[in-house]
């Protein structure tokens, strides 16, 4: 009698199933772990930006770090000082030796005067009608003055009138090649009767 042929394995065997199941197994805790490792990433950069944003240790920008002012926002030599509000800072641009009210020898250019009052701290505004006569400077209109206790200022900041002890302070300024300026909010130097020659030369 001729022997029955052997049955062929099969492939849904209990081993076979069981070394699937494994294999499912071991996938399933691959997902998780690398689920955990991304979320645990995620959140670390999260904490880190957040961190950093309340610590302000990012590259600053805006006041205490640089403002870009746009060629379109800078006046026209002689016109009124711009309100740099981002900045806390006027931007002007002065005309040959106009705000060289003490004779420095000022030739004009970009000057970027910290708004804050040298005095008391007050923010100071450009007063485009206040008469230089009432200050002993005839002649001259338009002036810084400041509101709390009336300290005076020239076009190129310097102090002529009121309790303030020095000149108004200004702040670090380069010219870019596309016309704007960079103004280094974090980079002021005290006031002084030098204010106009540290204006910088602007030709749009
Ligand atoms: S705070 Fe400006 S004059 Fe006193």
């Amino acid at each position: 009698m001729a022997a029955e042929p052997s049955a062929a394995p099969r492939a849904s065997g209990p081993i076979e199933r069981a070394r699937q199941s494994e294999a499912r197994k071991l996938a399933r805790r691959s997902f998780l772990r690398v689920s955990v490792f991304a979320g645990l990433a995620l959140s670390f950069g999260a904490m880190t930006a957040g961190f950093l944003g309340f610590f302000n240790l990012r590259k600053p920008s805006g006041f205490g770090g640089v403002v870009n002012v746009a060629a379109n926002r800078i006046p026209l030599p002689g016109a009124e000082p711009t309100r740099i509000s981002e900045g806390k800072f006027w931007l002007v641009n002065l005309s040959g030796s106009e705000g060289d009210v003490l004779g420095v020898g000022g030739t004009g250019g970009l000057l970027a005067l910290y708004w804050k009052c040298p005095h008391l701290g007050c923010a100071v505004p450009w007063l485009g009608g206040f008469n230089g006569a009432e200050v002993n400077f005839p002649g001259i209109v338009g002036w810084f003055r400041c509101p709390c206790h009336g300290s005076t200022y020239s076009r190129a900041g310097i102090r002529v009138f009121g309790p303030a002890p020095r000149p108004m302070d200004t702040m670090a300024l380069t010219v870019n090649s596309n016309g704007s300026v960079d103004v280094n909010t974090g980079a002021v130097t005290s006031g002084n009767n030098n204010n106009p020659l540290r204006a910088v030369a602007y030709n749009g």
